[in-house]
């Protein structure tokens, strides 16, 4: 098929006026927040808050950015899919990226995507609706008919390769079905693995069992059991798998529709939903929402939504892609679900950081899919906003995944005689002073020592996304600390064989175990240890730039705020918050401790990537602006590698100032300084050996 790609005109950019600062930086903090959730939800598969909050944010930063062009920046989470590949794994890149769909979350959104789609060709089309599978999604290559590469989403352009532990499903074929001259030579067949929810339940019951930790939602459990190092535990999941979509196909028949597709992809012997459907119109789109919106909690497995795509493979590759999302599909969002129980309690936890976070108890009641029996109530002033209290009958909303909320309560049923709730003086844990400070929204608990903040800190320590060591969650940790074996993180290199046996549910095996894991986690890259330290705002991007930069934790230690906030993806608020950390004695102490026991991982700074060749030797680089082809860190990478420098602010001796899409004040500088500018085609051509003209410069 001629591939002719109509794509619509460029977004017309306002050029005019800059935002208002209190914009840039709004635009800024919810950057932030959607990177740190991404990662709580793609990095450690243990998400904060709902999917519902999630996507608010990033429609308010796409509005935002739709108002003013200028705040878009190349890798603005708005311009990307989200999730990016965790470490344990060997990355294998897709050789088509792996692709997000726009979501809607009205009729009025599906029916505006309806005439966005029809506004792009001519002739009438056809849709097909199938439920959005809530779980991860996978990509299996098939080399001659023979499974060969089984890879997760990651962030779309690199995912990670998890062949052996998707070899243990049952619903993939090793070998596809069919005559040897119908099958194609190269095939990749996308689709989402799921834990069915009567797997889930017997999964977090064996789990509560063995006192190890609950997974929040089918989903996560599905992430998590796939994301195993141990194939042998995948195998033991149930893992279920349902697919929707080619990537790569060389040979084979020629589809000319996603129905064809979809019948052609189980003829091979794939297992594709059952629950799908084609409408010539989005009315009929529409029931078909609503049908399977009221039916999805008989269906045995999560969904979110319903997907909306273009039948026809010819109009799809007209319509064309976003750098995002295909412009042929939709997500056609479910809102949370809400019920109305009676509130028993409330309560008060203490975080890593002292923070004190007030929870309804619950009636349990069944709500978005799951049995649910507490929930958040963020802090004071949303407890007095809501005003619930102890004995009300509240409304629970569930958003099918994440953290249960209390919507309110229903005042027409409250009971005589209650009051307002207060906010309690101490700390439930450690009977410590709880204190507000003014102007910030939550309660801390001002006693370090508190024995909740130590365990929440350990374990924070201990988790996956952090040092990962396996076998020891929340339940062993308060045993340990309760047992008078740990205060740090430190202490955990002092556990032996010997000394956890005579606890109470630790056999010798299971106490060799850990002990091998702790050993293990010894040999954890140094950003993994900077995220288990627990630095606020010093999640995995910023740890990860920080071991980049840096020869070990000491040089991040004497590294000044000027040398922190000159690396790529490092601002003030976290050179800040990074210099009060090291400044506390005792944080020092345990370093000191942690370097003694044989933590002390050296950082990347140095050891990046060899010398290819040094024909930038003794030049120097500032890189501002977004560029199409490669990130920021790409592009000081590609210099490295040709023995140049790429620094962060411009002086006379900068060699070439690289000006990408919306720069900021360097290239003023750069202009001002006469330092030569280079536009991204000439650095590209650069690179690739030759020599910038006086035509290629802006
Ligand atoms: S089609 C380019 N169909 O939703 C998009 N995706 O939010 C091709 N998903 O990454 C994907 N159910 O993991 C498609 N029936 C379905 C789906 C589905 C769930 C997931 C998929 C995708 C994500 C986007």
């Amino acid at each position: 098929m001629a591939a002719r790609r109509s794509r619509p005109p460029a977004e017309t950019r306002s050029s005019g006026a800059r935002p208002p600062g209190e914009v840039v930086e709004r635009a800024r903090q919810l950057r932030e927040l959607i990177e740190y959730h991404n990662e709580r939800y793609f990095v450690f598969d243990e998400p904060e808050v709902a999917d519902a909050e999630f996507d608010a944010l990033v429609r308010e930063l796409r509005a935002l950015e739709a108002e003013h062009p200028s705040l878009v920046t190349s890798d603005s989470p708005t311009q990307r899919p989200g999730g990016r590949p965790a470490s344990t794994f060997a990355p294998v890149t897709h050789r088509l990226p792996m692709l997000s769909i726009d979501n809607a979350f009205s009729r009025e959104e599906l029916l505006a995507w309806g005439t966005r789609v029809q506004r792009l060709i001519t002739e009438p089309i056809r849709f097909v609706a199938e439920p959005k599978l809530d779980g991860l999604a996978v990509s299996l290559t098939y080399v001659d008919g023979v499974f060969t590469i089984g890879a997760t989403r990651g962030d779309g352009v690199t995912g990670e390769n998890v062949t052996e532990n998707l070899r243990t499903l049952a619903d993939i074929p090793p070998k596809l079905k069919g005559k040897a001259k119908d099958i194609p030579a190269l095939l990749e067949v996308r689709g989402e693995v799921l834990m069915p929810l009567a797997a889930f339940e017997a999964l977090n019951h064996r789990q509560g069992d063995a006192g190890e930790r609950l997974f929040t939602n089918a989903r996560n459990a599905a992430a998590g059991s796939l994301r195993q190092k141990d194939p042998g535990i995948t195998a033991t999941r149930d893992l279920a798998l349902f697919t929707y979509q080619l990537g790569i196909k060389e040979g084979g028949p020629r589809l000319r529709t996603h129905e064809q597709t979809l019948a052609w992809m189980k003829a091979l012997g794939f297992p594709v939903n059952p629950h799908i459907k084609a409408f010539d119109d989005l009315d009929g789109v529409f029931a078909f929402i609503e049908d399977i919106e009221h039916n999805r909690h008989s269906l045995g497995y999560d969904i979110d939504g319903v997907v909306a795509k273009v039948d026809d493979l010819g109009q799809r590759a007209e319509m064309g892609f976003t750098s995002r999302a295909p412009r042929w599909a939709i997500a056609y969002k479910f809102p949370p679900e809400e019920k109305t129980t009676i509130l028993r309690d409330i309560m008060v936890s203490i975080g890593r950081t002292g923070r004190a976070t007030p929870f309804a108890v619950l009636e349990p009641v069944f709500v978005g899919g799951a049995n649910v029996g507490m929930a958040t109530l963020h802090n004071e002033d949303d407890v007095a906003r809501k005003d619930v209290r102890p004995g009300d009958t509240v409304v629970v909303r569930r958003a099918g995944d994440v953290i249960p909320e209390v919507v309110g309560p229903v005042v027409a049923k409250r009971p005589p005689k209650t009051k307002p709730w207060k906010f309690p003086k101490k700390c439930p844990e450690c009977g410590q002073p709880l204190v507000r400070v003014e102007g910030e929204a939550n309660h801390h608990c001002v006693n370090v020592d508190c024995p909740a903040q130590r365990v929440q800190r350990l374990v924070h320590w201990a988790s996956r996304g952090a040092t990962d060591i396996e076998g020891l969650g929340e339940e062993r940790v308060r045993q340990f600390v309760d047992a008078g074996l740990l205060e740090d993180a430190a202490d955990i290199y002092a556990l032996t064989v010997d000394r956890l046996v005579p606890l109470d549910r630790i056999g010798e095996r299971s106490a060799q175990l850990l002990v091998d894991a702790i050993e293990a986690s010894k040999r954890q890259p140094l950003w993994r240890v900077l995220v288990g330290l627990g630095i606020n705002h010093v999640g995995p991007t910023a740890a990860q730039a920080l071991a980049r930069a840096f020869d070990d934790v000491n040089a991040i230690m004497t590294a000044t705020e000027e040398q922190l906030t000159a690396i790529d993806g490092v601002g003030p608020t976290i050179a800040q918050s990074i210099g009060r950390w090291f400044s506390i004695d005792r944080n020092r102490r345990l370093l000191e401790r942690l370097r003694a026991a044989g933590v002390d991982p050296p950082g990347e700074h140095g050891q990046q990537r060899e010398i290819v060749d040094a024909s930038f030797a003794g030049l120097t680089f500032v890189l501002t602006g977004s560029l199409e082809n490669r990130t920021r860190d790409e592009a000081a990478d590609e210099i490295a590698a040709r023995g140049g420098k790429a620094t962060s602010s411009v002086s006379k001796k900068t060699s070439y100032v690289v000006v990408g899409e919306s720069p900021g004040s360097k290239f003023a500088k750069a202009e001002e300084l006469g330092v030569t500018i280079l536009d991204e085609a000439a650095f590209e051509a650069l690179l690739a050996g030759g020599q910038p003209t006086l035509n290629d410069q802006v």
